[in-house]
Parts: C-alpha cells; structure tokens; sequence
C-alpha cells in the first residue's frame, strides 16, 4: 500500500481550505492564464489540448493541491498500478487495463498481447468469410461490457459521407437492458442468415446478459440457423463459464481478471469494434491510450493533465460543495461519452469506504452528467447559468469536422461551444435578477484536433487517469463495486416471487401480479 500519513493529507486539506478562492476575473488579470492552465499534447491521431484556465484554480490551489497528491502517495500508487500490484484490495487484484496498452507489468503486457492475437485472429476469420457472410454483429452485454463499445462504434463505425457505401460491412447492435423490447428491435434490424452474437460478459453470470444471450440464440434457431451456437462469440474473464455455457473453446476469446469492467473496451470485450471498424482502427485506439498513457506516467504535479482534472474536480467537490460535475460533447461522434463516463466515474469512485476499510469522511465522487451541444444548451443549460447549484463543466469539441456539409455547421458548432464557456465565465449585470447572469462559473475545454480511433483511446484514457486520480487523492478503492450487489440480490429474489420485503415493495409485486 502508498506509503501515506493521514496527517499529512489532513493538513494538505487544512492548507487547501485556508487559501482564499478568487473569482475567475481575479484569475483571468495574469496575462500567463491561460497558457499556464492549458496543455496540448501531441498524440498519434492529431493533438488535444486541455483548457484548464476557467476553472477556480489558483496557482496557489494548485501548488497545494500537488502537495495534497504527494500527501496521498499519488506517485507510489500510480508505481503501484503499473507494477502489477494487488491495489484492488478489497478484491485482491492488480489492475490491467493499461497493460492491455502496452504499459506496466510485462508478465501482464504479455498475457494482453497474447489475448490480442487471439482476437485478431477471430476478426480476421469472420471478415475473411470463414463463416459465410456475417453483416450484423448483436453484442450483448451491459454496463462495462456494452457501454466502451457502444461509444467506439457510434464514433468510429459512422458512414463515410463521402462515400455512404464505404461505411463498415459488418453493422453491429449493442443490446444491454433486459427489457425484452431491446432485443427485439435489434432483431428488426438484422438478418438471421447474416447475423453473429457476441456476449460480452466479465463474469459470464451477469442475468440481463444471459437472458438476452439465450433469447438471442433461440431467435436464430427460430429462423433457421441450423447451429446457433456455432455463430456465438463469448468475451469473458471467465472462459471455463462459456465453454459450459455451450461456444466452442475456439470462439471464446478471454481477457484477464485484472481488468476491471468499466475499463475493459481494451480488452476482447473491444471484439465488436475491432470487427466493424477493422484491426488497424482499434490497434490505433490502443495507440492513442498508450500515448496518454506515457504522459500519464511521466508527468507529475499539474503538468499531468488528468491530475490538473482531479486537482479541479476536487476543488469543486471539497472547497465548494458541487454534488455534480457536467460533461458535453459538442460533437455528435461523442454523444454516448457522458453516458460511458458515468460509469467510469460514478462506479468507480461513488464510494463510502477508505482503502482503510475506514467510513470516509469527506464527499466522494459527484455525480457525473451531460449530454450533446448544441441539443443541451436549449434544455438545460438555464440551471447551469442561473440555478442556485455551481455546475463545473467540461466541454468537448474537434477542430475538423465530422461532416461534410457548409461549413457554417461545424463554425457554429465550435462558437456555441467556446461561447457557453465564455458566458458562464463572464456572466452579465442587469437590474432585474432575472435576466442576469451571475458569471464566475467554471468550464474546462478538450479541444481536439480530430476525432479518429487514437484521439478517442486518448480521450477515454485521459477520464481513466482522471478518475485513478481522484481516487488515490480521495483514499479510496476505485475499483471494486460492491454497492451494485444488494440491488441485484433483491431482484433476484424477487423475480423468483420469493423472499419477504417491505410493505410497498410486496404491494408493487401484488400489483404486478409478480408476487
Ligand atoms: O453490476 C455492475 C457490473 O458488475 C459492472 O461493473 C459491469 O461492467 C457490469 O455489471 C457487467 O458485468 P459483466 O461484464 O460481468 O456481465
């Protein structure tokens, strides 16, 4: 475990508390702002650059904050992590999904790499035509085994405008809820004769997963697929499971324990990516996450620009009291981030144990939300403007476009972006309160050059490293995620009509008639 002293961390806090806040304006008098809050880094699919500067961060925040992480044993627990070292305690496991990038622990990096080849194989197979014509992939899997995917491919697997008929030959469904009417509808959309499943499951027990996997195979038996297991692929840290559960050893395509579901898109559990977008798309995405990651590794304080993040994220949590944090993509290759960052961030540091097994004393992570731009700015961005509650936001935008069409679109695109920061920053008087702005709001900007398989590895990598941040600072395992257990249990229970519960809940299943 970081060689830390409660006492340091405690008086790094005191010191962080004690600072003055000054308003953004105060902030903004220093000529060297902006160029001392933002880094651009040079990446393998164009640069990003990280705009830090309209948050509240001070230099002397900043100073303090790195004394805070030093306080923490940041650098001791990052060594830990890329060492291979067992900092998921309460789950007694290393953590891998750098090395599935190429970093860390070489007997780890091994082992991925292999994997990968394995996968590679697979890929190269199916859209080589070893098994017929295959157009539709229905990936079934939920939470950290559908929702990397889902974003991959909603901003990689796109059609090429410039050519509609060059877009990926093998389209692919994502279905997670156990709602039968999501299956259904990716039936709709897809031809028995032409069609694989892939299930996606860590643990291979996961009930949504497995109700969907089952009903999915029936529906090609129904339709006269002669050997519907013959056309399942399984995605598993549990290869014994699958074999059990009927897909040949040869389309069972395994990645480690180590790596945690919410980081697992590195992983086989990438497979549908990899098949509809082609290898070198998500070689090249593990490229762009490697590159983040080595600036990860060997920048400290807030040169490191996920720790820059963490030091903000945890201003806004601990010094102002923000209970959320926003994201908006102003892209619409990146709708589906806030929804994958709620996952990474909430499951991850949504936590009420220190790494102690100690209750923590201090707000853990906020909650994370968000949505597109400009589709947000006319539904909910009056709260962020003039509600009562201090929203920090992130936005994201790319400076090529990802449209082929005015290019008055994508100007106006990046003007409401830059505009709502500047807004919030600026705010405006006016003698009625009701048209005035207060101002003094924080934002932060990723601008990206492009928006290509390595700057999406490089952006999702970046949140990892981000959220790895405000855990170690916070004391906290980020990842395990035992709060999702209880509310399956009971599930469970109930669906088996079973059990004794509360008088509201008996009465719901009376009047469900699941009682
Ligand atoms: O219930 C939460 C969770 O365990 C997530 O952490 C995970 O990503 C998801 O369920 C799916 O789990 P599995 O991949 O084992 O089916």
């Amino acid at each position: 475990m970081a060689d830390t002293s409660d006492t340091d961390v405690t008086a790094a806090w005191d010191r962080l508390t004690a600072l003055p806040r000054p308003s953004l304006k105060d902030l903004f008098a220093d000529a060297g702002r902006v160029a001392a809050m933002t880094t651009t880094l040079d990446l393998p699919g164009g640069s990003i650059r990280f705009d830090w500067s309209k948050t509240h961060l001070s230099p002397d925040h900043v100073a303090a904050f790195e004394a805070l992480a030093a306080a923490a044993g940041f650098a001791q627990r990052r060594a830990a992590l890329l060492a291979g070292e067992r900092i998921n305690v309460t789950e007694d496991r290393p953590v891998g999904h750098m090395a599935q990038r190429g970093q860390g622990d070489a007997a780890m990096v091994e082992e991925a790499s292999a994997l990968h080849a394995r996968m590679r194989g697979l890929v190269a197979a199916i859209r080589g035509g070893t098994f017929g014509t295959v157009r539709h992939l229905i990936h079934i899997g939920i939470g950290g085994s559908a929702l990397g995917p889902k974003l991959a491919l909603d901003a990689l697997a796109r059609p090429d405008q410039a050519d509609p008929d060059a877009g990926p030959a093998i389209a692919v469904e994502v279905v997670a809820n156990i709602d039968g009417q999501a299956l259904e509808e990716a039936f709709a959309r897809c031809d028995p004769a032409a069609t694989m499943i892939a299930v996606a499951s860590k643990t291979f027990t996961t009930t949504e997963t497995m109700t969907n996997a089952a009903s999915a195979l029936d529906w090609l038996k129904a339709n006269g697929v002669a050997d519907p297991y013959g056309r399942a692929v399984a995605l598993t840290a549990a290869p014994d499971k699958a074999v059990e559960w009927g897909i040949d050893e040869t389309r069972v395509l395994p990645f480690s324990e180590s790596v945690g579901g919410r980081y697992s898109l590195w992983s086989s559990i990438g497979f549908p990516i990899a098949l509809a977008c082609g290898w070198d798309d998500f070689a090249e995405m593990l490229d762009g996450a490697a590159a983040m990651d080595r600036h990860f590794i060997e920048e400290d304080g807030a040169a490191n620009v996920a720790l820059r993040a963490a030091f903000a994220d945890l201003y806004y949590t601990h010094l102002v009291g923000c209970q959320t944090r926003a994201c908006f993509a102003y892209d619409e290759r990146l709708r589906l981030l806030p929804s994958y960052l709620q996952q990474l961030e909430m499951e991850s540091n949504g936590k009420r144990a220190t790494l102690d097994g100690k209750p923590v004393t201090q707000p853990t992570a906020p909650i994370t939300w968000g949505g597109v731009g400009t589709d947000a700015q006319h539904a909910v961005f009056q709260l962020l403007h003039q509600g009562t509650a201090v929203v920090p936001v992130d936005f994201i935008a790319a400076i090529i476009p990802g449209d082929t069409l005015d290019p008055v679109h994508h100007r106006n695109l990046l003007a409401n972006c830059f505009g709502q920061g500047a807004a919030l920053m600026a705010g405006k008087a006016n003698a009625d309160p009701a048209r005035a702005y207060p101002g003094d709001r924080p934002s932060a900007t990723m601008l990206c050059e492009d928006i290509n398989p390595a700057t999406l590895g490089a952006l999702i990598a970046f949140h990892e490293h981000r959220t790895f941040a405000n855990g170690v600072i916070l004391g906290i395992n980020s990842f395990d995620q035992f709060g999702v257990e209880l509310g399956k249990e009971i599930a469970k229970s109930i669906g088996q009509g079973g059990g004794h519960f509360d008088t509201s809940t008996t009465a719901l299943m009376k009047a469900a008639g699941i009682a």
